[in-house]
Parts: structure tokens; C-alpha cells; sequence
């Protein structure tokens, strides 16, 4: 896709995720990988506003080059792209279900969500880190979660929210998507006594979709 292709889709994605719910006020950001650089949703804009020609770029050493100033959370994203070449999109966000667990769950927990259903597994993968809380923007969050990336497509940054990413912007936005509903799952079942899949069912899923 051509970089005026990925800013309106990016455009009409966060939207997409406003309108549903998945992201409220100025809450969350996106990045998504050029060949010359990035693309990433300015500080303080709202994801269910954001206008194609204002989306910050950064060049490939992620210096500002273009558009409104860049999200505080640029760390982050650097910290998922460096760590997984093959990854060309990032999405973080503060959705309600997601945050929940990440609130819950302890610092050392790899799998705080359960493996309830093929689509969870499928395209967040097979353990999803919970990183220990750090203030929105602080730098020092880098290097946990670049070493969390190297191993998980998918993380949850304690009492803050998910950060996810993909193959593709697409592929990114559904997984953040996938990772909101399954947590909204694993709390409606909480206390119950929930039939999770097996690790041979797990290991098929991954073996059969990657
Ligand atoms: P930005 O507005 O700087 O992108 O920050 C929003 C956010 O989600 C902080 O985690």
C-alpha cells in the first residue's frame, strides 16, 4: 500500500474503533511501518478524528519529520517495531475489558487471559505479557517491552491497557480487537468453571494459522 493509502486507512480504522467503543476521548494510538519511516496518530488526538494529511511521520531513526507532533507513547511503538521486523503496525489502547485484566492480573503472569476460543489464539498468540506499570510517555518503558515483543505479538501494560501489533494495520486493529472481546469473555466466565482449549489444541491452531 502507498503511504496516502495507509493514512486514510488508518483514518477510517480509528474511527472504526471509536464509534465502537474501543477507544474513548484521546485515548490510545496507532503506528503503522513505511519503507522510509513511520506513520504515527498525533499526541491528544482522538482516534475517531483523525485527519489523513496531520498524522505525524518519522523518519526511519524516528525523528519527527511531518504532521502534528507524534504520540507521547512513541517508545512504546518503537519498542514492538524494533523488536519484530515483521511487524508493520502497532495499536495500543485503553479498552475497557483489556485494562480490566490488566489491572487484575499479576506482574509476572504470561497468560492472564485463558485460551477460550481459536480466534484469541489465532491472532493474539499463545502468551500475552503483563509489563509492569510505567506513567503514559515515560521512556524507561522501552526496554521491557521490547524484550516482551521479541517473544509476543500482544501485551497488557499493568493498570494502563493493551498494545498490540500485526503483519498489517488490519491485522493489528483485529487483533486489538480479538484481545478486548476475549478479555470481556474471560471476565463474564470468572469464578466459572470454563472449558479452556488444551495446549494440543493451542498448538494445532498455531501450527494450521501461524
Ligand atoms: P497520546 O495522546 O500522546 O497518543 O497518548 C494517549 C495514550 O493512550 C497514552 O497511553
Amino acid at each position: 500500500m502507498t503511504e496516502s493509502e495507509l493514512r486514510d486507512l488508518l483514518v477510517e480504522l480509528g474511527a472504526s474503533l471509536f464509534a465502537r467503543g474501543y477507544s474513548v476521548g484521546s485515548a490510545g494510538n496507532i503506528s503503522v511501518r513505511l519503507q522510509d519511516g513511520y506513520l504515527m496518530t498525533p499526541t491528544n488526538s482522538s482516534l475517531g478524528r483523525l485527519k489523513a494529511d496531520r498524522i505525524s511521520k518519522l523518519d526511519l531513526e524516528w525523528n519527527h519529520v511531518g504532521g502534528d507532533k507524534p504520540s507521547k507513547e512513541v517508545f512504546m511503538h518503537r519498542a514492538v517495531l524494533t523488536a519484530r521486523p515483521e511487524a508493520g503496525a502497532v495499536v495500543h489502547l485503553h479498552s475497557t475489558y483489556a485494562t480490566a485484566i490488566g489491572c487484575l492480573a499479576g506482574p509476572e503472569d504470561t497468560a492472564p487471559i485463558p485460551p477460550l476460543t481459536p480466534y484469541f489464539v489465532m491472532r493474539v498468540g499463545r502468551t500475552l505479557p503483563v509489563i509492569r506499570y510505567y506513567r503514559p510517555g515515560d521512556a524507561a518503558m522501552e526496554n521491557d517491552i521490547h524484550e516482551a515483543a521479541k517473544e509476543a505479538r500482544a501485551m497488557l501494560l499493568a493498570n494502563h491497557g493493551p498494545v498490540v501489533s500485526g503483519k498489517t494495520l488490519v491485522d493489528a486493529v483485529y487483533a486489538a480487537e480479538e484481545l478486548e472481546e476475549s478479555a470481556r469473555l474471560a471476565l463474564m466466565l470468572r469464578g466459572q468453571p470454563a472449558r479452556e482449549l488444551t495446549p494440543e489444541q493451542v498448538d494445532d491452531l498455531l501450527r494450521t494459522f501461524g
